[in-house]
């Protein structure tokens, strides 16, 4: 599969870079080659060849099978408790980009590459997300992530993103 990012680098431009929120701002201009270094979190950018469109991570996780909903946990084996999953943890658009389908463009991206990892090397059976707001909650929401119940999380089996690929 090709993909629209690549892994954040020295080279990128981080320091202008301003989606709206200061959390995620400072994420990326602070912290992200930091977590990358300590194989924490793995960081996307999209560019062109001057600035960062946009980004998200990666990470690997787990949710117990007591967060998901009934009608998937009655098709799990009860044995398995702790579930594979990947957290996309951070996703931004630069302001200067919004409403341009960019945020589509990194959605889309990060799922391609949690898909090809869970049939190629490491089982994942789901997307995870921690929405920081109801504006981020809505944009998931559009692309069939339902929110789970008591984490604040929103999810998308990997059974639905492969009817994507
Ligand atoms: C939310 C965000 C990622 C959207 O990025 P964007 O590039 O402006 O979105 P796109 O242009 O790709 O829009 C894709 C679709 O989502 C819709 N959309 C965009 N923002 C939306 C929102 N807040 N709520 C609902 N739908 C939204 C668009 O209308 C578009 O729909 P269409 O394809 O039917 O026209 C961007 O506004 C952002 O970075 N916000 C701040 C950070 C944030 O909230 N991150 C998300 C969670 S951590």
């Amino acid at each position: 599969m090709s993909y629209l990012t690549s892994l954040l680098n020295s080279d990128h431009e981080k320091a202008g870079f301003s989606c709206g929120n200061y959390m995620l701002d400072n994420y990326l201009q602070k912290q992200a080659r930091q977590d990358m270094k300590r194989k924490l979190t793995a960081c996307f950018i999209l560019s062109d060849e001057e600035r960062i469109k946009g980004y998200y991570t990666l990470s690997s996780a787990s949710i117990q099978r007591s967060q998901l909903p009934e009608s998937i946990i009655k098709k799990l084996p009860p044995s398995y408790n702790d579930l594979p999953v990947t957290l996309l943890g951070r996703l931004a658009v630069d302001i200067k980009f919004k409403g341009q389908g960019v945020g589509k463009l990194l959605l889309i991206d990060a799922l391609k590459r949690s898909f090809e990892t869970s049939i190629t090397s490491i089982a994942l059976m789901a997307i995870v997300v921690d929405p920081i707001n109801s504006e981020a909650i809505s944009f998931y929401s559009k692309y069939g992530f339902i929110s789970l119940p008591d984490s604040g999380r929103m999810f998308i089996a990997m059974n639905t993103v492969a009817q994507l690929f």
